[in-house]
């Protein structure tokens, strides 16, 4: 910096030069000291009246560590846990250690800015093993904007004395697993599980990165039970399986934060598929089928359960037009 004074002033003396350089490095470490924040990442949250999570850290202890350690806190509003389904608050209410787990998902060690967000990275959270994923997305004015696990940081890089908070819309919940743990635990995904069993896509389940939509046992059975009215055999190993499976994976990870109406490219030769999401956000289709659980979160991606199975092309032409997914 000093050389770069000296360059620039020409004539002016060393002595002159260097006061301005000192001068610079002050101006510099002030306008640091400012940044800092002045108050600490638990009188903040308070000043931005995030009353219920605070409630709920200081219910299982963790309030005194907004004080002491140096953190990001991604704090989700007062609605955001008032929107949470009732038997999940309740479980949350009735289980400590649950409830500590969650939080601890909250925060991460250090400084993560939103201007350091890269699509798809993972961030370590103070839960063990588990990790938050960023992902970046533009609105309808081509504005970007971050999710965490789905939710959407509405207010980002609120400075404090010992970290930064991110204020989010949604509660985010640890993964439970990739999506062959989800499919393989649900009672409803039995065929999906066994037709993965069958099509050797384990591997593929539980390492490829993207979103899975995961249509239900009775979505199999209807569109069986319409195959074989149409007098065709439905073979759940064949080609049309194996097709019908990769059409249900997109290997962009895409919550319902981030989707818009359009076209999104599937695993299944990048034949895309269709969404449609409702004009006030609050429901979704994919093709014909209706997203009936958004945004189960998996170690690799997003899932979305789904009630009817998606057709690829090549194989709706057969079929009566009441299969058509
Ligand atoms: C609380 O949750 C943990 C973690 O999910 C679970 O292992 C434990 O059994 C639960 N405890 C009670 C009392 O339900
Ligand atoms: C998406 O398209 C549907 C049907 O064309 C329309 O009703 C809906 O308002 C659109 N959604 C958004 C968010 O623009």
């Amino acid at each position: 910096m000093v050389i770069l004074l000296k360059g620039n002033l020409g004539t002016t003396s060393h002595h002159q030069s260097l006061t301005m350089a000192l001068r610079l490095v002050f101006l510099v470490v002030a306008a640091v000291a400012l940044a800092r924040g002045e108050k600490n990442l638990l009188e903040e949250a308070t000043r931005l009246g995030a009353t219920t999570v605070i409630d709920l850290l200081k219910s299982v202890g963790l309030d005194k560590s907004l004080e002491t350690d140096y953190l990001t806190l991604f704090l989700p509003t007062n609605e955001a846990f008032a929107a949470l389904p009732d038997d999940l608050s309740k479980t949350l209410a009735g289980n400590q250690s649950l409830l500590q787990g969650v939080l601890l998902f909250h925060a991460t060690k250090g400084i993560f800015r939103a201007q350091d967000a890269v699509e798809d990275m993972l961030i370590n959270t103070e839960l063990p093993g588990s990790q938050i994923r960023v992902n970046t997305y533009d609105d309808a004015n081509n504005a970007v904007y971050i999710t965490l696990n789905g939710a959407k940081v509405v207010q980002a890089n609120v400075v404090c004395s010992n970290g930064i908070i991110h204020i989010i819309d949604r509660v985010m919940l640890p993964p439970l697993g990739n999506f062959y743990d989800l499919v393989s635990r649900s009672e409803a995904h039995k065929t999906l599980k066994s037709m993965i069993d069958g099509l050797g896509f384990k591997q593929l389940l539980e390492t490829t990165p993207g979103t899975l939509f995961a249509p239900t046992d009775t979505a199999f059975t209807e569109l069986f039970a319409d195959l074989a009215a149409a007098g065709i055999q439905s073979d759940p190993t064949g080609l049309p399986a194996r097709e019908t499976v990769l059409y249900h994976l997109l290997p962009k990870v895409l919550y319902s934060a981030g989707a818009k109406n359009g076209t999104y490219t599937t695993m299944d030769k990048g034949e895309s598929l269709m969404v449609s999401m409702a004009a006030d956000g609050m429901s979704a289709m994919i093709n014909l089928a209706n997203v009936v659980v958004p945004d189960v979160p998996a170690t690799n991606g997003v899932l979305h359960i789904i009630d009817r199975v998606l057709t690829p092309k090549a194989y709706r032409l057969p079929m009566a037009t009441t299969v058509v997914g």
